[in-house]
């Protein structure tokens, strides 16, 4: 008896990218924090970043909803005082406008490139509100090449909540699973597997997996992990 020969793994037909610490790197504010804070650079962006994710939660949560602007100003501020650090006006400006113009990460630029070329459709979906996500894209030079970018925005529910990852398949007109949703956020890798995506975690930092019971559908340590699964040949 012949057996049907295995079907090869359909590979996803389109990307979305989570935008903070996965195109964008957010290290650059750490920099300026530590020139304003001395000694301190370091927690400050970290416990900024951690509260901004806690207060996405604690909203969504809730059932409401502040953009991510304001609950990015607001987790500034909770993280100096917490840190006894003297914030003021001026420095606090500083800090968002570095937010608001973060570098993207260095293999970026080429991974974009490369998708767009082989017509891959690849765009962003993230956390982050409209205005900031298209200003973030357009200082980076990306516009041309991320298409759609998709903000939490028009659900008013934050990842990782279900509403926020439907997004992507209502806007693809795509299932889930033909898309490959990309994150360097361990948490949200895990939330967009749950939510049905093919999900590739791009783990920089060695970071150990979300003890969960959940992994990631691949995992790579650079953007460049989804041209290796996407474009096997030519990349
Ligand atoms: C985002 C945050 C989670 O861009 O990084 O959605």
């Amino acid at each position: 008896m012949v057996m049907p020969r295995p079907r090869p793994h359909a590979l996803p037909r389109a990307v979305l990218f989570d935008a903070y610490g996965t195109l964008f790197d957010v290290h650059s504010v750490a920099l300026l924090a530590e020139q304003l804070f001395p000694g301190q650079g370091e927690r400050l962006s970290l416990l900024w970043r951690e509260r901004q994710i806690d207060y996405t939660r604690l909203l969504t949560m809730s059932g409401r909803y502040r953009p991510f602007w304001e609950v990015t100003r607001a987790a500034l501020r909770f993280a100096a005082l917490r840190l006894a650090l003297p914030l003021d006006a001026a420095g606090e400006d500083r800090l968002m406008n570095q937010y608001r113009h973060l570098s993207a990460f260095p293999e970026a630029r080429d991974v974009l490139a490369a998708l767009h070329r082989a017509a891959v459709p690849a765009g962003i979906l993230s956390n982050g509100d409209p205005d900031m996500l298209a200003v973030a894209v357009k200082s980076a030079g990306f516009a041309a090449w991320l298409d759609p970018l998709l903000s939490v925005h028009a659900v008013q529910r934050y990842k990782t909540d279900a509403a926020a990852y439907a997004l992507g398949p209502q806007a693809l007109r795509l299932a889930a699973r033909d898309i490959l949703f990309v994150s360097s956020n361990g948490w949200d890798a895990i939330g967009a597997t749950w939510y049905g995506y093919t999900t590739l975690w791009v783990n920089r930092n060695g970071a150990p997996l979300e003890q969960l019971d959940c992994e990631p559908s691949h995992t790579g340590t650079s953007l460049r992990a989804v041209l290796d699964l996407l474009l096997p040949v030519k990349a």
